[in-house]
């Protein structure tokens, strides 16, 4: 079973006239097993510093990062923002390529990429797929090498609310499928509570805010009116932090 544990951690930036800025401030954090864990929190409140910290990208000032699979060290999957495919291999040889070698890849990626509804696309250059197709090869690719954990940062972003709502479904199928430990950043609170098992609330100056348990069945539909209402009452909590966070901004001198 996959863990990540994170202890005491803290991110300091210094600028060149070495003042320090300190934008992770001793999160603690721990997702285990098959879980689905999104952070959300106002914009430069350090979700991207924390995933990037988590994905080994960036380094830390202090504290204790640890990603395990049983008594190993744990495979890790990331999907960026943009999906970052090669633009000259083909949709299955984009697949290939992070298989390294691995027997049996060309089976996977053809159910990875069935499950996203691309199964019939693998011929294709990432140029003859629209965004969003791109952005679903980009997470075929991601589960194809089948890691142990999950890294998501704002994936479905750049696309607009229709191609999103379609992500965010065959996101969730894959995963009921192919159940993986998952941290999943988003500043979209309703895309949280529709895709999580747990919503973890960064605040600005980069701790722990609030977390947030999401015990609804699945698949969830954004119609369905359980996932409504506690789309609503999260953001609502939301906006009271984000409003809190506009108001020290403003407090602070330019
Ligand atoms: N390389 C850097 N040097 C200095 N400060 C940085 C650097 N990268 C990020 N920061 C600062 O760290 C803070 C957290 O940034 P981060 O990108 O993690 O926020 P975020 O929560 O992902 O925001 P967003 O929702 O806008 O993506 C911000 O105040 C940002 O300005
Ligand atoms: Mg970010």
């Amino acid at each position: 079973m996959a863990s990540i544990d994170i202890s005491g951690l803290v991110k300091d930036y210094h600028d060149r006239a070495g003042n320090r800025t300190r934008v992770l401030d001793g999160i603690d954090l721990s997702i285990t097993g098959e879980t689905f864990v999104s952070i959300v929190g106002p914009s430069g409140s350090g979700k991207t510093t924390l995933l990037n910290i988590v994905s080994g990208i960036e380094s830390h000032t202090a504290g204790n990062v640890s990603l395990r699979a049983g008594d190993r060290d744990a495979r890790v999957g990331y999907v960026f923002q943009d999906p970052r495919l090669l633009p000259w291999r083909t949709v299955d040889q984009n697949l290939s390529f992070v298989q390294h070698d691995r027997d049996g890849w060309a089976e996977r990626a053809q159910h990875y990429l069935d499950l996203v509804g691309l199964g019939h696309l693998g011929d294709r250059f990432p140029a003859q797929l629209s965004g969003g197709q791109q952005q679903r090869v980009g997470i075929a690719r991601a589960f194809s090498v089948e890691p142990d954990i999950l890294l998501m940062d704002e994936p479905f972003s750049h696309l607009d609310a229709m191609t999103s709502r379609t992500l965010r479904e065959h996101l969730e199928r894959i995963w009921l499928e192919s159940r993986r430990t998952v941290m999943f950043v988003t500043h979209d609170v309703t895309e949280a509570v529709q895709l999580s098992d747990r919503i973890v609330v960064l605040a600005p100056g980069g701790h722990v805010h609030e977390t947030i348990e999401v015990d609804l069945p699945r698949p969830r539909r954004a119609s369905d009116p359980a996932v409504a209402v506690l789309q609503a009452e999260v953001l609502a909590r939301f906006e009271v932090l984000e409003a809190r966070a506009a108001a020290a901004r403003a407090e602070v001198p330019a």
